[in-house]
């Protein structure tokens, strides 16, 4: 069988922190209008003002959306934070967690990764647990080592359904690790996700994220363990985005 056989293809743009009212409705307006016809779900992480927009926006289409982080507690004095209870209040399906960009710049720990990803779990949204390898690491030799520990903290008390295989020093430089590379790393994730469940490691979707564009999408989707993508610079442009979800209908 193949792998878009047991995995539906999870395409999603990861806008970071870009948008506006006006650019996020043109962006929308096109995603709906070209995604018909297409096999893969389809999802935008979008910055937390943006969300009711989204949902509003996207309601009538079958575009899914999520929230690119979430805080660990579940209410209370944590001026500035979002809760998990919040994002499900108004129909939030997805979000992202420990993307390198919070590991990296707002020092989040493995152990807070996973602590946001119980209080995802705890009311129903799926977390994109998102992993990845600095360059230094890689050339270290330390790519799987670094990944499993990542995973190992969430491993510890729930089984993902969603990852996002993001090697840093492929994010937003152009850099893209080859289909190779990548399919390596997401059969490493599935095989160490199934020595604890043989069954969730099937299931298990991964996606690729770092540089993913239309040129180079299809080759990496063509690899059995790469079921998707987590986009970001390219998730901003309607046409680009959508190229690489039709790139999955191979
Ligand atoms: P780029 O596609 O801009 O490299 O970003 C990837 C990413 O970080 C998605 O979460």
């Amino acid at each position: 069988m193949s792998h878009s056989s047991v995995r539906r293809p999870f395409i999603a743009g990861n806008w970071k922190m870009h948008g506006s009212v006006a650019s996020n409705a043109a962006l929308l307006a096109a995603l709906k209008a070209g995604l018909a016809g297409n096999a893969a779900e389809v999802a935008v992480f979008a910055p937390y003002p943006y969300l009711d927009q989204v949902a509003r926006l996207a309601a009538d289409s079958r575009l899914v959306w999520g929230a690119q982080d979430v805080s660990r507690h579940d209410m209370g004095a944590y001026t500035g934070e979002v809760s998990a209870a919040m994002l499900r209040d108004f129909g939030c399906r997805y979000a992202l967690v420990g993307h390198s960009e919070r590991r990296g710049l707002h020092g989040e720990s493995d152990a807070l990764v996973a602590e946001k990803f119980s209080a995802l779990a705890a009311v129903g949204i799926v977390p994109a647990l998102c992993l990845g390898e600095t360059l230094a690491e890689r050339q270290a030799g330390e790519t799987l080592s670094v990944v499993f520990r990542q995973l190992d903290a969430v491993l510890a008390s729930h089984v993902p359904a969603l990852l996002a295989y993001e090697p840093v020093w492929a994010i937003g430089t152009g850099l893209t690790a080859s289909p190779e590379e990548a399919q390596a790393v997401h059969l490493a994730l599935r095989a160490h996700v199934a020595k604890q469940d043989a069954a969730a490691a099937i299931g298990l979707r991964i996606v690729y994220g770092g540089s993913v564009k239309a040129g180079n999408a299809a080759a990496l989707f063509a690899m059995p363990d790469i079921d998707g993508a987590l986009v970001g610079g390219a998730a901003l442009n309607a046409d680009e985005f959508l190229a690489i979800c039709r790139a999955t209908n191979v």
